[in-house]
């Protein structure tokens, strides 16, 4: 059992090894590279949501959501997976607990299962109780490690009986059954929580639920349904601020906002007008569809523009994209206390005038554009997600300049894997955070005013239409075992010292600390760093000379973290040769 144990080990280590040479494309510009620390008080964390990772779907009188039953349909998900089980996080409060104290990290952000709480999703029909006692010890146990917990209330489990009743986000009804489940997560968690998000990713719930159908509940009303569904999501979030802000706030002293995804775009051709302009109804399509109504009143100019032309060219009388009244853009306007934001990747965008007949009628055709992407972007996992750091950037520049200057909380960002033989070295996800918690902190210093980071996600876990195929965890988790083992990625150690050092600082800052640092407990680990860090300093010293942005952290991945498996390898080859002489 034991030799099986080492020989697993220097296999991972071996595969550790040569992954580095196939990922050279993680080498980085280093000159664009910024050392700096974050803000004081910036907050680190990761995130999850109820159906990807609680599983217990029946259990404890939980009611179906949509996504029980649509991924109970046979074809509609990978492999025709469930969330069934998932991570069994329903089970594993304490020990996922353990290893958010093993990150250090400062909040976590979950979701409330909506069906949990609420069976039928109507609150005067029954309140479950065992779902407010599973949801309160979490929030127990999180606060008496000091993490802070950050509750999204929808992140898609709409309850199947809203769905079959009234057509769920189609009818305006979702506005008050949401607004009543809301209220119920003020009165029973609310003496606990202080960022609350009403709506995680409401684009996906529109486009994939209502449009494409990829997501439930699958249904495939192009050209209107994501428009309409939309419509009563941006409602549904006003209703629910204006409930917290004169209901709440008073005594419970809260924010409420909203978590909205935003891919960047950028144009093909930089001097060209309607590539510039198509890149920017991109990306209004995309965030400003929501961000716009909530901070301004009203839906993007291009967007009403763009899909009130295409209605009038299709015979219709109205556009299809619905209006608010003068009486809703200032009931809507200014809902928002922190803005949650989820990105990803990016594109390049160019001009594409699509036909408008009467069966081109779709979110997509409305948008005139074509969306591109540069074959050199490295992309590791998920087939749409390719990894453009300097997106991040702009993306965030543009939420400052658009909305005027807001507190942000980054509430995703990360990056997936397809490569099965390598999932617990996983450079090229150290690589992304790194790039992008760069990218970020470059943007703090353009003025955004982001206030934390959530890394996606802690776990694997189940990811909606890809099944388990696509691994987004900082943390392993193995399916195939009916305990839903986890175990650390190499992510997590980098992690860490993203957050135990708050950033990237320099050369200098580091020496200072190491100075003052009184404590004695330098582990194997540590010691080999500093060991190779004297031995570099030279080196640095006069790199630091031609260049100020000299690689501190590089140094983390080039040269500790092989160090670090080559030992490994030597120590397990000694340790296995020890072994077969005793057998012998
Ligand atoms: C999933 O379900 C579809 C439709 O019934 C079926 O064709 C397919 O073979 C199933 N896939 C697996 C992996 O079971
Ligand atoms: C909304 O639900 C009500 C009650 O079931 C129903 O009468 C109405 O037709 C629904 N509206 C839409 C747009 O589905």
């Amino acid at each position: 059992m034991l030799l099986v144990c080492v020989v697993c080990h220097v296999f991972m280590l071996v595969l550790c090894l040569s992954a580095d040479e196939d990922f050279d494309w993680t080498k980085n510009e280093h000159s664009s590279f910024y050392y700096g620390t974050f803000p004081t008080g910036f907050s680190w964390g990761a995130g999850s949501s109820a159906y990807q990772t609680e599983g217990a779907w029946d259990k404890d009188g939980k009611g179906l959501s949509i996504w029980d039953v649509f991924s109970h349909k046979n074809g509609k998900i990978q492999q025709n997976e469930t969330g069934d089980s998932s991570c069994e996080g329903y089970y594993k409060v304490k020990d996922d607990i353990s290893l958010m104290k093993e990150l250090k990290l400062n909040h976590y952000r979950f979701s409330i299962s909506w069906p949990r709480l609420i069976p039928t999703g109507i609150k005067s029909e029954h309140i479950n109780e065992k779902g407010i006692q599973y949801y309160d010890q979490l929030i127990d146990h999180l606060l008496e490690n000091k993490i802070t917990p950050i509750v999204t209330l929808y992140h898609w489990d709409l309850p199947q009986v809203l769905q079959e009743k009234y057509g769920g986000w189609q009818n305006i009804s979702m506005v008050n059954y949401f607004n009543e489940f809301a209220n119920l997560c003020f009165e029973k968690f609310g003496n606990r929580i202080k960022y609350w998000i009403t709506f995680n990713n409401p684009w996906s719930v529109a486009v994939e639920g209502y449009e494409t159908g990829d997501h439930a509940p699958g249904l495939k009303l192009k050209g209107t349904g994501a428009y309409r569904a939309a419509h009563h999501i941006i409602k549904a979030h006003a209703k629910v601020w204006h409930t917290y802000d004169t209901q709440w706030r008073g005594k419970q002293k809260g924010l409420v906002g909203i978590s909205l995804l935003g891919d960047w775009g950028e144009p093909v051709d930089i001097n060209n007008q309607k590539d510039i302009e198509a890149a920017e109804r991109y990306v209004q399509f995309y965030l400003g569809w929501f961000a716009t109504p909530i901070f301004h009143g009203d839906y993007p100019q291009v967007m009403k523009d763009f899909i009130g032309r295409k209605s009038v060219q299709q015979g219709l009388g109205t556009s299809r994209l619905p209006t608010f009244s003068s009486q809703e853009k200032s009931y809507i306007k200014g809902t928002c206390d922190f803005l949650g934001i989820g990105h990803f990747t990016t594109r390049y965008i160019t001009q594409k005038n699509n036909p408008s007949g009467r069966s081109s009628n779709s979110y997509f055709i409305d948008r005139d554009l074509a969306e591109l992407v540069d074959p050199r972007w490295p992309d590791p996992g998920s087939e749409w997600l390719y990894s453009v750091p300097w997106g991040f950037r702009r993306l965030l520049n543009f939420v400052k300049t658009q909305y005027g200057n807001p507190m942000i909380y980054v509430t995703e960002n990360g990056v997936s894997e397809k490569m099965l033989c390598t999932e617990l070295c996983d450079d090229w996800r150290i690589q992304y955070y790194k790039d992008y918690i760069n990218e970020m902190l470059k943007a703090i210093k353009d003025g955004v005013n982001v206030k934390g980071y959530t890394a996606w996600s802690l776990l694997d876990k189940f990811e909606w239409d890809e099944g388990y195929s696509e691994r987004f965890g900082l943390y392993y988790v193995d399916f195939r075992n009916k305990n839903k083992p986890r175990y650390p990625k190499a992510s997590v150690q980098f992690y860490k010292r993203i957050i135990s050092s708050n950033g990237f600082p320099n050369q200098r800052e580091v020496r200072e600390t190491k100075q003052t640092t009184k404590t004695k407990s330098v582990s194997f680990f540590i010691s080999l760093f500093l060991l190779e860090e004297q031995r570099s300093t030279a080196a640095n010293i006069l790199r630091l000379i031609h260049d100020p942005l000299t690689s501190h952290m590089e140094m983390v991945t080039e040269i500790v973290v092989p160090t670090v498996c080559t030992l490994s390898i030597l120590l397990s080859a000694i340790f296995l040769m020890f072994l077969l002489r005793r057998r012998n």
